[in-house]
């Protein structure tokens, strides 16, 4: 079999319209701006509202990735969604963006990686375009973080925000596009929603305990991020035989800007190569790197030709990596 590879034919993002600013959050829970700004980077996110889910983004998203690719609705094969705010835990939310675009050809799924959910539903959607199974493929990055957010609790609340990335993916020749993928997990628990899944059904008890909301170990989390995410950066470089010098661009799940900074200062990487919006988004989970990534095309800091690193952690726990070149 010969191997194909993968390239991003049109790119795309939104995000709600409403801001929750950290003058907002002071009114809400005991943090300042100088807490959350010192301790995150982190200036203002977006808010969904009510009429606006996990697919309604997705989908806006999708519809200006498509535009910008120049492709026809009924031409889309596959359609994947990474997601951990999914509209609901059946359908996926996936088949709710295939219908809202009405890509009736295509066969579409989620992917649950927390965080690293776009890595990893990358990496899936180029494996399947490697084989020669599909020719294309909308990739999609989606979260309403807010609606799981306990507005009380101020070691989540500050953090998180709502958004959606969307790439659309077509094969190209193996060599150029996605240069590589690398993706991992190790079953440690340090952020989960306890309940509304199968091992704590939804219930009065549950809800009153605040269980449907996010919960995490901050301190564990960076610890573990300060340690993973220079791993998938050497162990991508090293499967596509790149140097660090070789990366024009990173793309850091936007997490948390003392993550990043000690991270390009543990493996020597120019803090300029590192696009950056959390100041506006916050943390967008599976919508992160989407988001920063088509940014930074829009705001031409990423032009054609540039290579691009993409890396994420989260849940499960969750890291992964991969190299583009645009
Ligand atoms: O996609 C992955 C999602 N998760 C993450 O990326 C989280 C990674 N972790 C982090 O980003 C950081 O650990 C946090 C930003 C969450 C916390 O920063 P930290 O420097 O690790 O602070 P801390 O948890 O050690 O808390 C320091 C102090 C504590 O007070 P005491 O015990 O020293 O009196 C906290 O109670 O800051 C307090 N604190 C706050 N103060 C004001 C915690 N949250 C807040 C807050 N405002 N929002």
């Amino acid at each position: 079999m010969v191997l194909k590879s993968a390239r991003i034919a049109g790119l795309g993002y939104f995000v709600p319209k409403k801001k929750l600013t950290n003058e907002d959050l002071e009114k809400m829970v005991n943090t300042s701006d100088e807490w959350i700004t010192s301790r995150t980077g982190i200036k203002e996110r977006r808010m969904a509202g009510s009429d606006e889910s996990t697919a309604e983004l997705a989908a806006k998203a999708a519809k200006i990735a498509l535009k910008d690719a120049k492709v026809e609705v009924d031409k889309i094969e596959l359609i994947i969604v990474a997601t951990l705010t999914p509209n609901h835990l059946m359908p996926s939310t996936a088949t709710i963006v295939q219908h809202k675009l009405k890509a009736k050809n295509a066969v579409a799924f989620d992917i649950a990686a927390a965080c690293t959910g776009f890595v990893y539903a990358i990496t899936v959607a180029h494996q399947m375009l490697a084989t020669g199974l599909y020719k294309n493929a909308l990739v999609i990055g989606a979260e309403t973080m807010t609606k799981f957010v306990d507005f009380t609790d101020r070691n989540t609340c500050i953090l998180f925000g709502d958004g959606a990335g969307a790439v659309f993916l077509k094969s190209c020749k193996a060599g150029g596009g996605i240069l590589g993928t690398y993706i991992k997990s190790n079953g440690n628990n340090f952020i989960t929603i306890p309940a509304g899944g199968s091992a704590q059904p939804p219930s009065k008890e549950t809800v009153r305990r605040n269980q449907h909301y996010i919960t995490m170990d901050g301190k564990e989390v960076y610890k573990f991020a300060v340690r993973v995410v220079p791993d998938a950066v050497v162990q991508i470089l090293k499967k596509c035989k790149l140097k660090a010098d070789d990366i024009d661009k990173v793309i850091f799940h936007q997490a948390n800007v003392r993550i990043i900074d000690a991270v390009c200062a543990k493996l020597k990487i120019d803090p300029a190569k590192s696009y950056i919006n959390l100041h506006r988004y916050g943390n967008t989970s599976a919508a992160s790197i989407p988001i920063a990534l088509c940014e930074a095309v829009n705001e031409k800091v990423i032009k054609k030709g540039d290579i691009v690193l993409l890396v994420g952690f989260g849940a499960g726990m969750t890291w992964g990596s991969a190299l583009i070149k645009m």
